[in-house]
């Protein structure tokens, strides 16, 4: 019913799959069935599709959709936030359709209507975010990673000591009921302490209907305690996890995690045996490696690994550059590698990077891995780097002088300056601030993971809803709507930010 229903919606229309996973394969062959040969596939980042015999179909970015094509989701649990990209590049309901017919307009709950209504038009938000919540389960963590700015920042307040204090969720209840997505970390280590059973277990109750997905990285440390693998494998909700290891060998690993390789390759294994066994397909399973100069060599070592172990997606993304924070107290030292954000930053090396990503790239495709470069390579390193005012060479960073240090400290000045007080049209308007919302431990709420310092508001202080259209997160709204990105988005790494500051300098550079 709903596939010839499906014919009759396309017409002639030139048809593009959102998702070139397994669902988008599913739908690639269910619409050659009926006759109809997609154009090709369309995700967020460029990558193969998952099947080895669909690897020469076209991917398309989202904004290269021909204006008059017919997109049918693929997706498993992203379906909602797809749909609200679609509607931002102007595809109405008429031109959209989910796989399998589930996300259609038809079949969104009042809430997701109310919030279809509001988003890019009303400031203030009376319908509950419904798409992504983020939860900082812990604040704490039982490794102290070189490059992790939170751990430091959290050891410096005196977090680490002390009881693990629970996550309260009964603020957020309600929150907690609607969304299609739970992110169960943001800075600290979610399996501290069982941590993220704390959110979920009073969940188990409502047998976590409204849920999609289930989300969280880990440093995989801790996965052999309090039985945590038998008991992921036991919730009825597609899991994401996500494993930091960073490394490809044990001296690596110490130096960088300061903890066992073995254990954590051990876990891994047991946990992808384990899944296995119970017959879970639709988890997606991946293992991340942050990436700066003492590890970037090893990454198309990193992706052979992967492979070896069984993992089908690998996940990078570079170390943040220049936190916000003055983070020089922060430095750390273990095993003859003196950590500092100025040496190891990839900004310092694009070339290199450009060539290992690349390589790393190649790697993938022959694997048939799934490998997501994370925006901020394209927006942070290669563009920041273009901008800088001085080439920098390749290799060679333990002879970083305080010259060239006083070099970047003044290229960072110029960033600031060079936006400021300018309001920056937005390229393509960002949904998250009517659709997501994240809470740290402490309460603190904000709007995506980039904004994290950018807070609307604090559940220890008031309820949820004060928080959600207080008159910061009102401002953001109304600057998205008058498509301006909001002051508090411009330094952040995230695509809209991209896409906008870089067409604005293009558009700067042209009227020179
Ligand atoms: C802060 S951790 C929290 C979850 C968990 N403890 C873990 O390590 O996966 C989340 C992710 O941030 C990454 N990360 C750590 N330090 C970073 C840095 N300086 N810049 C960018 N990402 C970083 C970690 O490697 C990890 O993949
Ligand atoms: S395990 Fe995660 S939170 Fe802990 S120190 Fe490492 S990166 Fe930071
Ligand atoms: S930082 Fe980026 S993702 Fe977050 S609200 Fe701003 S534009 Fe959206």
């Amino acid at each position: 019913m709903f596939v010839e229903s499906l014919k009759d919606r396309i017409g002639s229309r030139p048809v593009y799959i959102w998702g070139a996973g397994e669902v988008g394969a599913a739908a690639y062959e269910g619409l050659r069935a009926l006759g109809i040969t997609p154009e090709g596939f369309v995700d967020t980042y460029l990558r193969a599709p998952l099947r080895e015999e669909l690897r020469a179909v076209a991917v398309a970015y989202p904004t290269d959709i021909p204006a008059n094509a017919y997109v049918v989701i693929a997706a498993r649990a992203s379906v909602y936030a797809i749909m609200l990209e679609l509607m931002n590049l102007g595809f109405g309901s008429d031109r959209v359709s989910s796989w399998g017919g589930q996300g259609e307009h038809s079949l969104l709950s009042d809430n997701d209507k109310l919030l279809l209504q509001e988003v890019f038009v009303s400031p203030v938000c009376k319908s509950i975010p419904s798409n992504v919540l983020t939860l900082e389960t812990s604040d704490r963590c039982n490794l102290l990673c070189i490059m992790c700015g939170y751990q430091k920042l959290c050891r410096h307040k005196g977090l680490h000591k002390g009881p693990e204090p629970k996550f309260d969720c009964a603020p957020i209840e309600p929150v907690l009921k609607t969304v299609k997505s739970l992110v169960l970390n943001i800075a600290g280590e979610p399996l501290l302490k069982g941590a993220i059973w704390d959110v979920l277990d009073p969940m188990e109750k409502d047998g976590y209907s409204n849920l999609k997905s289930i989300q969280f990285h880990t440093n995989g440390q801790l996965l052999d305690e309090n039985d945590n693998i038998e008991r992921l494998a036991k919730l009825p909700v597609p899991l994401t996890i996500s494993f930091s290891v960073d490394a490809v060998n044990a001296e690596t690993y110490r130096r960088i995690r300061g903890a066992d390789f073995g254990r954590v390759i051990g876990n891994m294994k047991r946990l992808l045996a384990v899944f296995e066994a119970a017959g879970r397909k639709d988890d997606n399973l991946q293992i991340n490696a942050t990436l700066f100069r003492e590890n970037i060599e090893q990454f198309p070592e990193f992706i052979r690994m992967a492979y070896d172990l069984g993992f089908k997606t690998v996940i990078t993304r570079p170390i943040a550059y220049r936190y916000e924070n003055d983070y020089s107290w922060a430095r750390l030292s273990r095993e003859g590698l003196d950590y500092d954000n100025d040496q190891q930053a990839l900004q310092y090396y694009p070339q290199l990077t450009k060539r290992i990503i690349e390589e790393a790239k190649a790697e993938a495709e022959r694997l048939g891995i799934h490998l997501y470069v994370d925006d901020a390579f394209e927006v942070s390193v290669y563009s920041d780097a273009e901008d800088l005012p001085y080439p920098m060479p390749v290799g060679d960073f333990k002879a970083m002088t305080a010259d060239r240090k006083k070099k970047g400290e003044e290229a960072s000045a110029m960033a600031v300056s060079r936006t400021e007080g300018v309001r920056i049209p937005m390229k393509r308007k960002c949904y998250r601030p009517w659709t997501d919302v994240s809470i740290q431990k402490d309460g603190g709420v904000c709007m995506c993971l980039w904004l994290a310092g950018k807070l609307i508001g604090n559940i220890n202080d008031a309820p949820f809803e004060d928080a959600w259209n207080s008159p910061r997160a009102q401002r953001i709204r109304q600057d998205i709507i008058d498509g301006f990105l909001p002051d508090e988005c411009e330094n952040t790494v995230c695509k809209y930010r991209h896409e906008s500051v870089m067409a604005y300098r293009l558009a700067a550079k042209h009227e020179l």
